[in-house]
């Protein structure tokens, strides 16, 4: 039996599959969750439940109580406003270090931060992640962290790129950002995979990595339409100004109807940065890990299992 690693997030997109190949790889996970149903779905996982929150310092000290290593994936993505990113992506960080400092002997930490934060004045998002960082970095005292820094996942259950991957599937392609833009991608398997082999091998802490798929130089949209699907019927190109307008529409519907939204004029600055492109060298030479999946691989695995749940759908 592997000594026990916390997970946050493990109800979200990539903390899920993290906690997945953590269980496959024989370790005992334990996972803070919000809400009694999660917890069930943990248990019913094999994964240990603490419910909680990352405002609930009591919660924190139970998941990283005996714990080797900490995984903190969970982290607020809807939002316009710094405020409704602060609590979750910055305090949050503050509380959960506190809880590992508290252990006679604090586990190791990795922060699933994301690329974005190497542009904080982008959005209100990519400000939060990048003083995430700071926090992590400036309060860690003994512990050991690193930092990773993915560009966009994708992979079942995502719900960010999977319908542009379906549109385009059907011969759609949406255009969300400049023709000379270039950005980088990865799968969530080979994103959890990235963890597990800092987990397992170690490797010298106080580290920031860039992570992705290998493509050489990044994608561009038209690229990701290329390999996505070669017989693509329609292409359409949003202009940047429309996608101001949308950002800044919903953002003030959000506002009269009360949600917490997730295309903002925040979000619309990120997709327009002409440069999101990674670069595997630094953790490839320290920790020894390289990409496995390349796009046709990851969607043809992408298409694969969402035929396989609408078949047990059926
Ligand atoms: N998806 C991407 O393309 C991408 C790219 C780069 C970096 N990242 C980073 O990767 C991490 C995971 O992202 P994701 O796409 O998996 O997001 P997600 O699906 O929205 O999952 C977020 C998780 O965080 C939990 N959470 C949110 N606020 C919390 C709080 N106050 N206390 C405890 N748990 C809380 C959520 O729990 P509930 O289920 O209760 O809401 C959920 O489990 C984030 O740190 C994100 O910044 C993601």
């Amino acid at each position: 039996m592997h000594a026990t690693v916390a997970l946050t997030g493990a109800s979200g997109f990539i903390g899920g599959v993290i906690a997945q190949h953590l269980r496959g790889a024989g370790w005992h996970v334990r996972g803070l969750v919000r809400s009694p149903q999660q917890a069930q779905k943990l248990q019913d996982l094999e994964i240990e439940p603490v419910q909680g929150s990352l405002e609930s310092p009591i919660s924190l000290l139970d998941l990283v109580r005996d714990c080797v290593g900490v995984i903190h994936c969970a982290a607020a993505i809807r939002g316009a406003r710094r405020e409704d990113f602060y609590a979750t992506n910055v305090m949050g960080v503050s509380n959960i270090i506190k809880a590992c400092l508290a252990q006679s002997s604090p586990p190791r930490f990795a922060l699933l931060s994301s690329l974005a934060a190497r542009e904080p004045s982008l959005s209100p998002y990519a400000w939060s992640k990048h003083e995430g960082e700071l926090v992590l970095a400036r309060e860690a005292g003994i512990i050991e962290w690193s930092i990773f820094r993915p560009p966009a996942v994708y992979g079942p259950q995502d719900r960010a790129l999977l319908p542009l991957f379906k549109l385009l599937r059907k011969g759609i392609g949406i255009q969300l950002g400049p023709s000379q833009a270039k950005f980088s991608l990865i799968h969530v398997d080979d994103l959890a995979k990235a963890v597990l082999h800092w987990l397992k091998n170690g490797g010298p802490p106080f580290h920031t990595f860039e992570l992705d798929d290998g493509f050489p130089g990044g994608y561009s949209w038209n690229d990701v339409f290329r390999l996505s699907n070669p017989r693509l019927r329609i292409c359409l190109h949003i202009a940047p100004f429309m996608l101001k307008i949308l950002g800044k529409t919903n953002e003030i519907f959000s506002r009269i109807f009360g949600y917490v939204p997730l295309f903002t004029a925040g979000k619309v600055a990120e997709l327009l940065h002409p440069n999101w492109v990674c670069d595997n060298t630094h953790i490839t030479q320290t920790l020894g890990w390289a990409p496995q999946i390349s796009l046709q691989e990851g969607l043809r695995r992408l298409f694969t299992s969402d035929r396989l749940m609408a078949s047990q759908r059926d």
